[in-house]
């Protein structure tokens, strides 16, 4: 068998692991901070964030896809060959060959869906302390299960779901001091939080977070075609429904009048740009994970990245520990360690080992 992927000789599938729950919490943190640190007057808009995260990690992976790309002119050995005017092109038909092959319409399904998490993710981390956010939104984990069962007909052991009943319970008690942490916010979290709708919003992500990956990872594994075209196709596919709702979302400046191309980046500061680019290393990170391990291992990763948010949201938003966030946060995390202890070969209805 091939050896496994690997960077200085660390096996991908770990590198790209531990990366996820780094970024994960990094994510929480700065995404949270970005929007609850600015009044509302001089807040950045999401929507055109969503939008630069497609156009930057789109651009990346069509980097990487066309680097990847073998020539066949036989000039490989030349300083830079990808840039001779002859293999550059012979490399840019095969990739758009790829690209708009006849399945990529398949990536437009999770391209929507990813598209109104990555707006919901905004709504949430705007309306939920920083560690509440993470933990309730482990809930992904419930609806990734309940469509790897559908779609993949993927086999749950009665110890997995016992652990999935306890990941509700424990974001149940976790939500509960959610009212009571904003109050221990600064002035203007409190006037600007919204407990309640920030947990509608997770809830939503966490079924389009769920349908969504399952979905990439049957596309991406039934198929020969390149992660990384693959990411491309997602990008593109994500431009659309990206630019639809700039277009329709209230602005001050209306659509199509002087000045609203230039109104949609105001307020674009280091922050807003330190979250589109924590979000862009997540969708590639996320991808690689997909394809290295599984939706399940996925799970495991951001599971551990709680506690290192929770960790520094105590330190730098002068977050409280209450009774309910501890011992939901130990129930969440030992209903994500049972849920890990037997995890099963998935298998697709056609009896095709789904494993990469
Ligand atoms: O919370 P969850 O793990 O579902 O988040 C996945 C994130 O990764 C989303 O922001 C999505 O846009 C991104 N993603 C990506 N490329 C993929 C798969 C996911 O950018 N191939």
């Amino acid at each position: 068998a091939a050896p496994a992927p690997s960077l200085w000789g660390i096996p991908l599938k770990y590198v790209s692991l531990v990366t996820l729950a780094v970024q994960n919490s990094m994510l929480t943190i700065i995404m949270h901070y970005s929007r609850v640190s600015i009044p509302s007057s001089r807040m950045y808009s999401a929507a055109a964030a969503v939008l630069m995260n497609e156009v930057l990690k789109g651009s990346i992976s069509l980097l990487i896809a066309y680097c990847r790309i073998e020539s066949n002119i036989g000039t490989e050995s030349l300083l830079l060959p990808g840039l001779q005017p002859k293999v550059f092109l012979s490399k840019f038909k095969k990739l758009s060959r790829d690209i708009f092959s006849a399945d990529c319409w398949k990536l437009s399904i999770p391209a929507v869906l990813y598209v109104i998490q990555n707006n919901l993710q905004y709504v949430a981390a705007s309306n939920l302390p920083a560690a509440t956010f993470q933990v309730s939104y482990q809930m992904k984990i419930l609806t990734t299960a309940a469509f790897s069962v559908v779609m993949l007909r993927k086999k749950l052991t009665s110890l997995q779901w016992v652990s999935l009943l306890a990941l509700a319970i424990g974001v149940g008690i976790v939500q509960i001091q959610s009212g009571v942490a904003a109050h221990h916010g600064s002035s203007m979290e409190i006037s600007t939080m919204n407990a309640s709708k920030g947990f509608l919003a997770v809830v939503a992500a966490c079924f389009t977070s769920g349908l969504a990956g399952v979905y990439f990872e049957m596309v991406l594994k039934n198929s020969q075609a390149d992660l990384w075209v693959r990411n491309v196709q997602l990008s593109l596919f994500s431009l659309l429904p990206c630019i639809a709702h700039i277009v329709f979302s209230d602005s001050a400046v209306p659509f199509g009048s002087s000045g609203w191309f230039s109104s949609l980046f105001r307020n674009f500061g280091p922050w807003a740009w330190a979250t589109i680019l924590v979000q862009v290393l997540g969708g590639l990170v996320t991808a690689m994970v997909i394809k290295y391990s599984d939706n399940i291992l996925k799970g495991f990763a951001t599971s551990l990245s709680i506690v290192i948010s929770f960790l520094a949201s105590v330190a730098l938003f002068d977050f409280r520990m209450t009774w309910p966030f501890i011992i939901g946060s130990v129930v969440v995390l030992n209903a994500t360690w049972m849920y890990n202890q037997h995890p099963q070969r998935f298998r697709l209805a056609s009896g095709r080992d789904l494993k990469a």
